[in-house]
């Protein structure tokens, strides 16, 4: 079966970026030119999936504006001649068919994930943390959508991250069963260096079946008094296998400062209109 919705989970407090995330999604923190939503919506229509629910909390109007029509921009535009913008800006409100839903409490990932019962019904859908992006010539989703057509069973995205860093990450514990694939055995939520069994990370990019719903609802609140949906795989591992997938590409965690810093640094010397002169005054800097 295809993969044809995405659910992004965009409802978070962002506290790691306080206090531009007092009023600002962390999601629409701008990385060279676009918000960081605007990037991984892109990467769901490179891989073919056009049917996003974006989960929203209070003070996350923002993301809803930004995919929404501008009228009056537009007619400011149009009025200007700046047929190019004009195009740029309509081209951002046709995208895809976004869908919006409220998490009314930030009771944690799984719970936000689990707003998207609804919308999902009986698919396997994709999930992606709307502040994690990944740079790659294949689509990361794409990627895992694959791997999914073959296996039709949940799908980590995963890399290998240096021991010093496994506390900050989900991690899992996995037997090699192909090239970059795991058969996940266990999974722990950021767990201390001495007790993280790999340094084989979920890197906030999953291809998920319905059944997650149901784990979810299991599912006490844990690290953080939230509802993690680390937890809620690890329920369902028990009773259906798990793949873990090592994809290719560069991922950067934007709702961190220097990941945030990282990110802009590297898109802008990857953008053709910038690249030649932000490098040359990088060299001057350093
Ligand atoms: P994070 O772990 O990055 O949490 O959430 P956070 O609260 O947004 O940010 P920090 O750690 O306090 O800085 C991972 C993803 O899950 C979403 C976030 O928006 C982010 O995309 N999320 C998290 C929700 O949608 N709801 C929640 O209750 C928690």
């Amino acid at each position: 079966m295809k993969v044809k919705k995405a659910v992004i989970p965009a409802a978070g407090f962002g506290t790691r970026f306080l206090p531009a995330t007092k009023s600002t999604p962390k999601e629409m923190l701008t990385i060279v030119d676009k918000p960081a939503i605007h990037y991984n919506v892109e990467e769901l229509i490179e891989a073919g999936i056009e049917d996003i629910l974006i989960i929203i909390g209070r003070n996350k109007e923002d993301i809803a504006n930004y995919f929404d029509r501008s009228p009056e921009l537009e007619l400011f535009l149009k009025e200007n001649g700046k047929e190019e913008l004009l195009e740029l800006t309509e081209r951002i409100s046709n995208m895809a068919n976004i869908h919006y839903v409220r998490q009314k409490d930030a009771k944690g990932l799984g719970h936000a994930v689990h707003c998207a019962k609804t919308f999902v019904g009986d698919e396997p859908f994709a999930l992606l943390l709307g502040d994690d992006l990944v740079y790659a010539t294949t689509p990361c989703i794409k990627q895992l959508a694959d791997m999914y057509e073959t296996y039709e069973s949940t799908i980590i995205g995963v890399q290998n991250v240096d021991k010093s860093q496994v506390n900050k990450y989900g991690i899992i514990d996995g037997l090699k069963v192909g090239e970059n694939l795991y058969e996940v055995k266990d999974l722990v939520e950021k767990p201390s260096i001495e007790e993280a069994p790999s340094n084989i990370a979920i890197m906030g990019r999953y291809i998920l079946t319905p059944d997650i719903f149901h784990m979810i609802e299991e599912t006490p609140p844990g690290k953080n008094g939230e509802i993690q949906l680390t937890d809620a795989l690890r329920r369902l591992n028990q009773q259906k296998e798990i793949y873990a997938y090592l994809f290719d590409g560069k991922r950067y965690d934007t709702g961190d400062k220097l990941g945030y810093l990282i990110a802009t640094v590297e898109y802008a010397l990857r953008n053709e209109e910038l690249s030649e002169d932000f490098r040359s005054y990088l060299k001057k800097l350093l």
